[in-house]
């Protein structure tokens, strides 16, 4: 069955570029982001490996923790991390998971056989510090990810965690956010002291609490 949100991220063990890991272990009390990829040495995903390693500062000021998968070997890998650093002027610092006996692409359900036997579809689990899953993602083998979506994303994940609050559509960090229909108006002018902003009954904004 398929993994939905609010769900345990699965544990496992694997071979990843950076040695051995559990995965639970790994993540310690970070948050952390694996996304799958359909196969080494290609072009899409080259440049996603590439983006996201130049974005690794970013995750890891968000206390993220980035690994990637898919279901090729350790031998491959290695291979292909040169190529990526050169064509992205990146340098790829983060783990990728060899799964070639799809242990990790089954738990996880990132085989979807209509689209493709064999290889990973692009998917994304963002996991929370509880190793819940808050996010999930998959696009097709022809589309490659923005990862500056994903980190916007995990602003707001992590701002919604922590305060009774939500985010409007297109919403960037530091922009105005929308109380929760949980909590009262009442009790939003009492809570937000920044200022409420009522546009409807059930529609009403507060600067951001943490900025
Ligand atoms: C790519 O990463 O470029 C790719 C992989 C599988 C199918 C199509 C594109």
């Amino acid at each position: 069955m398929s993994l939905r949100l609010g769900d345990v991220a699965p544990d496992f063990d694997a071979n990843t570029t950076q040695g051995t890991i559990r995965f639970h272990e790994w993540l310690g009390n970070s948050w952390g982001m694996l996304f799958s990829h359909p196969a080494d040495f290609t072009p899409v995903c080259t440049t996603e490996l590439g983006k996201t390693a130049l974005l690794q500062g970013e995750f890891e000021k968000r206390n993220v923790k980035v690994i990637a998968v898919s279901v090729d070997d350790l031998e491959s890998h290695n291979r292909w991390i040169p190529d990526i650093n050169e064509v992205t002027g990146s340098d790829v610092n983060f783990p990728i998971i060899a799964d070639e006996g799809r242990k990790v692409a089954q738990l996880y359900d990132m085989i979807h056989p209509n689209a493709s036997e064999k290889a990973t579809v692009r998917s994304v689990f963002i996991i929370g510090p509880d190793k819940k899953i808050k996010l999930t993602l998959t696009y097709p083998a022809s589309t490659g990810r923005n990862f500056n979506e994903l980190l916007r994303v995990v602003d707001s994940l992590q701002l919604t965690a922590t305060h009774s609050v939500a985010t409007p559509a297109d919403w960037k960090d530091g922009e105005d956010v929308i109380v929760v229909p949980a909590v009262s108006t009442e009790d939003a002018e009492k809570k937000f002291t920044k200022g409420l902003r009522i546009v409807k009954p059930y529609l009403r904004y507060t600067p951001q609490p943490n900025k």
